[in-house]
């Protein structure tokens, strides 16, 4: 499989053979955040092994699999579990799943992920509507032959993140009472954490957080013309001159705790969206 066009289409076939009805909405649930799918009334679920040119997810904490159903009458495929550049996987099947939402028609597209906070005005637990993004992976989903029917050869990328859907975040964050910083998620490749020295850089070229997924699923939606916004659930501190162990457990803990204002946050917006 090259995860080329027509290989997306004929998982899209699929999976409308199985169920998945005209969504209008996509949502990528990131690192310890899969608790949003508890918010859908399920129609149907798929794990990942089920799915034509749907890479198995190799991380524990990412459950893999798709979920079909309605958040507030609004039909929408939740991805539980996504895939890294760290798990051996190229940028095309990282972003397989965005091409095949899209030929299933959703409209806009929504991600979350943990990050590490470098700026010192952010905690742990907090939230950050992602504005912009630094790229620091090796590699691009977009490398290689043009395909013009997904988007040009060289989209533009001044807006990356729907600034009609951040706004939408804002106000809904005010609304629920959740902390949410706005600001700029730089991606590395991982999968180990970075160090005091690398932390110092990323702050010095103006990201505000750091994490290892998000920006190749957000550089294809980009080529689509497809709107999407995520957010960055802050795990850790990243101060290189107070800089303290941290573990996937610690990660994961620090997500869970957070999950509750992301959903929140996420089922205010969600009915709020244009899906046209
Ligand atoms: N660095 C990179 N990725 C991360 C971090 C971090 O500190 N925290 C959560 N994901």
């Amino acid at each position: 499989m090259d995860y080329s066009y027509e290989d997306a289409r004929r998982t899209a076939d699929f999976l409308i053979e199985k169920g998945v009805s005209q969504p209008q909405l996509g949502i990528v649930l990131g690192t310890g955040l899969s608790g949003l799918a508890k918010e859908i009334t399920v129609e149907c679920e798929l794990d990942y092994g089920l799915i034509p040119g749907f890479p198995l997810s190799t991380v524990e904490s990412h459950a893999g699999k798709l979920v079909f159903g309605t958040i507030c009458g609004i039909k929408v495929i939740a991805l539980q579990g996504r895939f890294h550049h760290y798990e051996g996987y190229s940028m095309k099947q990282i972003t397989f799943p965005v091409r095949v939402m899209k030929h299933l028609g959703i409209k806009a597209l929504l991600l979350s992920n943990a990050a590490g906070a470098i700026n010192k005005k952010y905690k742990k637990g907090q939230l950050m509507i992602i504005d912009d993004h630094i790229n620091l992976l090796p590699s691009n989903p977009l490398t290689g032959e043009n395909d013009d029917r997904n988007g040009p050869r060289f989209p533009d990328m001044s807006r990356p993140y729907d600034p009609q859907m951040n706004n939408l975040f804002a106000d809904a964050a005010i609304k629920e009472g959740v902390t949410v910083h706005k600001g700029v998620y730089a991606v590395v490749s991982g999968p180990n954490l970075e160090t005091r020295a690398e932390y110092r850089f990323l702050g010095r070229i103006g990201a505000d957080v750091v994490g290892m997924s998000t920006v190749p699923e957000v550089i294809v939606c980009n080529h689509m013309k497809l709107p999407c916004a995520a957010i960055s659930v802050l795990t850790d501190e990243c101060d290189p001159d107070d800089l303290h162990p941290v573990d996937i457990s610690d990660i994961l803990r620090v997500a869970g705790e957070a999950e509750k204002d992301l959903t929140r946050i996420f089922v205010a917006v969600i009915p709020k969206l244009s899906l046209n």
